[in-house]
């Protein structure tokens, strides 16, 4: 009789055999793909790993080397193990054109988020918030600047300090709770975006998913759902919401049930689209509970990154402060804190646009999974399974595209904005904009639907704090702190400082 010792060995042995023999099966396919990192069985492993801790660099690096083609970099949040990148106008305009029945964007979320086995069922529940961000919340937040306006000014109150002498805070920490606050001002209105377990468990379970899912990936297929399961904290973040929005959802459905579909008084904030565009099966307090909680997945940390790194970039370089200080109370001044006032301030608007360009959210853009082979113009194919993306960094460090890429210009697109000739179409330059050279809020059917609202609120939020307040690095310092990278994502430097102190106006 075998040993329990003979048993293990056997099943590892075989595993591993397994695995092997399906690594070679799956690289066979885009085996014609030059790679970035190694492409052998072990190697290929260690350069995901190493991958997922690294900078940029090696995506650009790829971006250089197979300018206009295509390259492959092992991965490990992707089911086949590679991200093949595609480079050049022609197949970035293709990836992003791509009808999702080939080329589709949530089977990759599905896959690098682990959604089935963190999310369970809620991972298949239809995408109507994603029309409800995209219409009704993009409508109603003009409307309601006064309240946003009133948040950042009360968050700002409580987070940052109200005195004339300087005060070092951890940025990016402070400013994730104060765009918590704000953007549940326009989500939930007050009291409940001030309620501080409700703020904790919206900015904290979008970290949780990254990193449960980094865990998830990690164990056999076999083992994921039972993994998943065991380490997911989705349900218990969305029970403790639902202690918060359960009542005001159920008293909503009731008068549903009793008035009809348009009632006298109905409310008109987010959970009420929400139940007006939910299916009859997801009308419910935990469907649309969760749905509340994705939206704030992918509201807050996209916007406070960029929030942090403008506000970084501005802390470095104190000559941009006199211009935008000025730019914003000569506009408030006039137009008030309105939405129509923030279309106005194109300079920063721009230094918005330049920060991100050069600090960005992300090294990859246009993730998609086949689901079908797709084949690009130029004979290129993206085998069934296997997960495409471009390169954001590549793209936006391109000096073919931008000039003097690797210096920070924060006026660059309002001084394109203000030629403006045929060629430099004033629209294009905006930062809410859409194009294959700014991948910031990605390209094509599912670019994001809430950038309308994230640049008007992170603007808002900057004029408030430049009118406001004095910013400094630490020691005068002309130089950031060097920011963190995880997956391809970066953050600013999590406990890296900026002083502020309360402006004393004369
Ligand atoms: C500066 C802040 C933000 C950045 C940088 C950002 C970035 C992105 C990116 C890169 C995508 C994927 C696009 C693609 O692959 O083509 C996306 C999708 C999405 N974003 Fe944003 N986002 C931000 C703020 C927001 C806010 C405030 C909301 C909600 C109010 C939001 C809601 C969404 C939704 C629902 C999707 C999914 C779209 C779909 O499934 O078609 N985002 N965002
Ligand atoms: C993915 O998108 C397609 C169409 O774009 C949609 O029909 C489908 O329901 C979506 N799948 C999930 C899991 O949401
Ligand atoms: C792996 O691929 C996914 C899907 O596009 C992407 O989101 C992620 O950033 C990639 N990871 C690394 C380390 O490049």
């Amino acid at each position: 009789m075998a040993t329990t010792t003979e048993l293990v060995i056997t099943a590892a042995i075989g595993y591993l055999l397994y695995q092997f023999l399906s690594f070679y099966y799956i690289r066979a396919k885009i085996s014609h793909i030059p790679t970035i990192g190694s492409d052998s069985f072990i190697g290929s492993y260690i350069s995901a790993w190493k991958l997922l801790f690294s900078d940029d660099s090696h995506i650009k690096e790829g971006y250089r080397k197979y300018a206009g083609q295509a390259f492959k970099m092992p991965n490990l949040t992707t089911s086949s193990r590679w991200l093949i990148v595609v480079n050049g106008n022609q197949m970035v305009d293709e990836l992003r054109k791509a009808p999702s029945d080939a080329l589709s964007f949530n089977e990759t979320t599905l896959d690098v988020l682990q959604f089935d086995h963190l999310l369970g069922r809620h991972a298949h529940v239809p995408e109507f918030q994603v029309e409800v961000v995209r219409k009704q919340l993009t409508r109603a937040f003009s409307g309601r600047f006064a309240e946003i306006q009133d948040e950042i000014q009360e968050s700002c109150n409580t987070y940052l300090p109200n005195g004339p002498e300087w005060k070092g805070l951890q940025a990016h920490k402070t400013l994730i709770h104060i765009v918590c606050r704000t953007t549940n001002r326009l989500f939930v209105g007050l009291p409940l975006c001030r309620e501080p377990e409700y703020r904790q468990i919206q900015e904290d379970w979008t970290i949780q998913i990254m990193v449960t899912a980094h865990i998830v990936h990690m164990f056999p297929s076999i083992l994921k759902p039972l993994v998943g399961k065991t380490i997911s904290k989705v349900k218990t973040a969305a029970k403790k919401v639902e202690k918060f929005i359960g009542p005001t959802i159920n008293e909503r459905l009731e008068k549903y049930e009793r008035l009809g579909e348009d009632w006298e008084g109905k409310p008109n904030d987010l959970i009420t689209w929400l139940l007006d565009l939910a299916p009859q099966e997801n009308r419910n307090v935990e469907d649309i509970t969760v749905k509340l909680m994705l939206i704030n997945f992918a509201a807050i940390h996209t916007t406070s990154l960029t929030l942090a790194n403008a506000l970084f970039d501005l802390a470095s370089r104190p000559e941009y402060i006199k211009p935008l200080r000025e730019e914003m109370e000569e506009i408030v001044k006039m137009h008030g804190w309105t939405k129509d006032a923030m279309g106005r301030m194109w300079k920063t608007d721009s230094f918005m646009k330049e920060s991100s360009r050069m600090a960005g959210v992300g090294a990859i853009s246009l993730g998609r999974k086949a689901v079908k082979d797709f084949t690009f113009s130029n004979g290129l194919t993206i085998p069934a399974g296997y997960t495409v993306a471009t390169s954001s960094a590549g793209i936006h460090y391109d000096p073919n595209i931008y000039e003097d890429p690797d210096t920070f210009n924060g006026f660059r697109f309002s001084d394109m904005r203000e030629k403006g000739s045929n060629e430099y179409d004033p629209l294009r330059h905006q930062m809410v904009s859409l194009d294959s050279t700014y991948l910031l809020f990605g390209h094509g059917r599912h670019a994001c639907p809430g950038r309308f609202f994230a640049v008007n609120e992170v603007k808002a939020m900057l004029a408030h704090i430049l009118i406001n307040y004095d910013i400094k690095l630490p020691g005068d310092s002309r130089e950031i702190p060097r920011g963190s990278w995880f997956a391809g994502s970066r953050a600013p430097h999590s406990t890296a400082e900026i002083l502020f102190r309360k402006r004393q106006v004369e």
